[in-house]
């Protein structure tokens, strides 16, 4: 039985234009305030940014996202926005903003920025306003408030639980009580009042009038909602079918609040792109990801996959196909800011599945809980997966999200002391879960100093001491090292532009993939333990620094070159 398949993405050649940027770009998600810190206040900021403008040219990054730097009272990691059109003081002003922004574009590297509509940060002059209304006040009808029930409405509106943990109800002083997804500092916006449909609009003409190149959008199948009474329970909702017309989530009506946003992307030139973080059924995807709504949607399915040989073939194969329903490309992630680094999560046991195939808990959790020690977590390992799993993922057609310092080879940070920790799901669990600081720890750029070269204060998270081992300084020019991987890595790809093709090809085991794209270049896995003889000589090896052998070791990507006579 032969084992080609094609994948049938839109063709980069289709039209006589060049593809868009966007559609095969490597993008490098920063999160601001962990990036580095210029100021000395412990907090990372924009000018920082912009002082490592040319680390990020080197590395060869197309495109940087930005999480978060709006105002805001960090009860979220800056996802409670308090004002959409401005920087966060602690951060810097607008004009360092624009500085950011020029020195990025000056070296050819794209600005993508995070814009939150879910929800907005409880101090944002609309909230403060709408609790000083009171009852029945337009000011209120921007937000989700309803009476509560039982004796004196003490009792929440409904049963609903908000995503960190406890009801996704709070009561205000004279007793109302608003909605709030995620935190109680994040009230939810109500999408049926045009306030927010224009505000938000003057909100991306603002950053792109700036220049910015585009927008990932945060929680994209949440915002808009049907409330009409009676509201259903928890279970309700749990057994609604999410096919468009659930009454919370991933509702159609949300698309036409992005047909408005795509007017305002296509009237720029050229025009500002967007990717949905949208966690739905991948049926659902391609409503995202079509040319009528934000263009890009992210999925998540490599990153919850183990490292495993069938795993990765079936995302692969499943999601090109996905893209193939649009005229959009694929969108890959095997890391970011709130789910543990994919070399700590290929260094412990695979976790649980349900039958969806997702993690039966947060893969990682049990181990994170235990500062670090238990189960035990093989680093060497994880560390080795995680660089295969990367170079298999940027050789595949479609666009590759990086997060910051995942090219230095970063594991998770366990052993954050309660004190310490700042995610609002740890508070808002009793603990329960750990929370999401562990992947947001200061980057490590020198070995020595207070903060690793991050600043000069010491870092608003700890950095442990085995970060300095991983420092920018200590494997920069290092043949071997995994920042020298990724830079030679992202050099070739820059080489290799091509049609959004993949062709699967026979390799005999069950824990070897190989791919070859259309322009010749190959790329092999080797999941298992044994190594995997190819016919050319490799070019790149996730392993070490060797070329040229014909042999890929254990855990481990190869690229291999066309041959001459392709
Ligand atoms: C998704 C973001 O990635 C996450 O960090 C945040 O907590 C929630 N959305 C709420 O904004």
């Amino acid at each position: 039985m032969t084992q080609i398949q094609h994948a049938h993405g839109t063709r980069a050649s289709d039209s006589a234009e060049p593809a868009p940027w966007w559609r095969q770009a490597v993008v490098y998600q920063i999160y601001p305030r962990s990036f580095a810190d210029a100021d000395g206040d412990g907090l990372g900021d924009i000018a920082g940014i912009t002082s490592r403008a040319d680390y990020l040219s080197a590395l060869g990054v197309d495109a940087v996202w930005l999480s978060p730097f709006y105002p805001s009272a960090l009860a979220d990691g800056g996802y409670d926005v308090a004002d959409h059109r401005d920087v966060d003081p602690r951060l810097g002003t607008l004009d360092d903003f624009d500085t950011m922004l020029a020195a990025l574009h000056a070296r050819g590297i794209k600005v993508v920025v995070d814009i939150v509509p879910n929800h907005c940060s409880d101090q944002h002059v609309w909230f403060q306003e709408a609790l000083r209304a009171g009852r029945g006040s337009p000011e209120r009808e921007r937000f989700v408030f309803r009476e509560g029930t039982g004796p004196g409405g003490e009792h929440p509106p409904t049963d609903w639980l908000s995503a960190f943990g406890g009801p996704a109800w709070h009561r205000v002083a004279d007793g109302q009580w608003y909605l709030h997804h995620f935190a109680p500092e994040q009230p939810d916006l109500n999408w049926d009042h045009p306030d927010w449909r224009e505000d938000f609009v003057r909100t991306l003409r603002f950053w792109s009038d700036r220049g910015v190149d585009g927008f990932r959008v945060d929680v994209a199948h949440m915002l808009t909602k049907d409330l009409t009474e009676p509201l259903p329970s928890q279970a309700e909702l749990d057994a609604m079918p999410k096919d468009g017309l659930h009454r919370t989530i991933d509702r159609d009506d949300v698309h036409d609040v992005y047909a408005q946003w795509r007017e305002v992307f296509n009237s720029y030139d050229p025009p500002r792109t967007a990717v949905a973080e949208a966690w739905v059924s991948s049926d659902r995807i391609p409503l995202y990801a079509s040319e009528t709504s934000l263009g890009q949607a992210f999925n998540f399915d490599l990153l919850i996959a183990d490292f495993d040989a069938e795993q990765f073939r079936r995302v692969v194969t499943h999601n090109l196909e996905l893209a193939g329903r649009t005229r959009s490309s694929s969108t890959w992630v095997l890391s970011n800011h709130d789910v543990v680094r994919h070399a700590t999560r290929y260094g412990l046991p695979a976790p649980e599945r349900r039958p969806d195939g997702e993690p039966a808990v947060k893969h990682g959790m049990e181990w994170l809980r235990s500062g670090g020690t238990d189960p035990r977590l093989d680093r060497d390992l994880g560390g080795r997966r995680a660089r295969a799993a990367t170079l298999f993922m940027l050789g595949l057609p479609g666009s590759s999200y990086l997060y910051q310092g995942e090219e230095l080879g970063l594991h998770e940070v366990a052993d954050i002391s309660d004190g310490e920790r700042q995610d609002p799901s740890f508070f808002r669990s009793g603990g329960e879960d750990v929370g999401r600081d562990g992947c947001r720890v200061p980057l490590p750029w020198s070995r020595e100093g207070v903060a690793l070269g991050f600043g000069e204060a010491s870092p608003h998270l700890p950095q442990p001491s085995w970060m300095a081992d991983h420092a920018v300084e200590q494997q920069s020019g290092v043949p071997g090292s995994t920042l020298e991987l990724y830079r030679r890595a992202l050099a070739r790809r820059r080489e290799w532009q091509c049609d959004e093709d993949l062709e699967w090809l026979p390799t005999g085991r069950e824990d070897v993939l190989h791919y070859r794209r259309p322009n010749g270049w190959e790329v092999v896995t080797v999941f298992g333990d044994a190594d995997h003889a190819v016919s050319r000589p490799v070019a790149l090896l996730s392993s070490d620094d060797a070329v040229g052998s014909r042999v890929v070791p254990p855990q481990t990507t190869a690229w291999i070159a066309p041959s001459r006579t392709d």
